[in-house]
């Protein structure tokens, strides 16, 4: 383990979570929602640890901040954060543990509806590698992160800035 620039970079994390609930620039952010104002308080380094050392290896050693770059692709379509709104694809905030098409008033495929699973880290690596391979007639249009350490990187990423603070 890295101790101290593990330590570092959740520091520099947690500042960059107290920022994620906005979109990340994008050219055709134009029809996104309005983000609620109050912006939830960013984890602390020990909430992030405590939050990745909820999941499994090897994404319990993911690297969040490679993780909330390669983020930026899903967050074309996907907000994170608590009560973020719905755009392209769902809001992702409680993903985890959340049975597969159950956000709040989102139109979602008739496969995802009926696929019955609940989203932990193995299943939304499977899912990010390829989703029309998982489900054929998926709405999600992502061609899919080919390499295991970017996923796992984004699913640490995830982990955290879709949870409670430290759960
Ligand atoms: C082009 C838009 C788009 C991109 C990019 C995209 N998604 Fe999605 N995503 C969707 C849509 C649309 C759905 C709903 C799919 C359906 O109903 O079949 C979805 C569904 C999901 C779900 C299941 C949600 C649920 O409530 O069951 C997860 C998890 C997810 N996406 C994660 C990601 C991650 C992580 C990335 C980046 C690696 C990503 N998505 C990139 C559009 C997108």
């Amino acid at each position: 383990m890295r101790a101290s620039p593990t330590l570092l970079s959740l520091a520099a994390v947690a500042a960059v979570l107290a920022g994620c609930s906005k979109p990340a620039s994008a050219p055709d952010q134009a029809a996104t929602p309005t983000e609620p104002a109050s912006a939830p308080a960013a984890p602390t380094p020990d909430q992030i640890k405590a939050s990745l050392a909820t999941l499994p290896a090897p994404y319990n050693a993911g690297d969040i901040e490679n993780g909330k770059r390669r983020f930026t692709q899903c967050a074309a379509c996907h907000t994170a954060g608590e009560g973020g709104p719905n755009m392209t694809g769902p809001n992702l905030y409680g993903i985890f543990g959340r049975k597969a098409g159950t956000a709040a008033n989102f139109s979602y495929s008739d496969g995802l509806k009926a696929a019955g699973w609940t989203w932990d880290a193995a299943h939304i690596d499977t899912w990010i590698t390829d989703p029309r391979a998982v489900i054929p007639g998926t709405r999600m249009s992502f061609a899919g992160l080919k390499d295991p350490k970017e996923r796992a990187d984004v699913i640490a990423y995830l982990k955290v800035a879709t949870s409670a603070p430290g759960k």
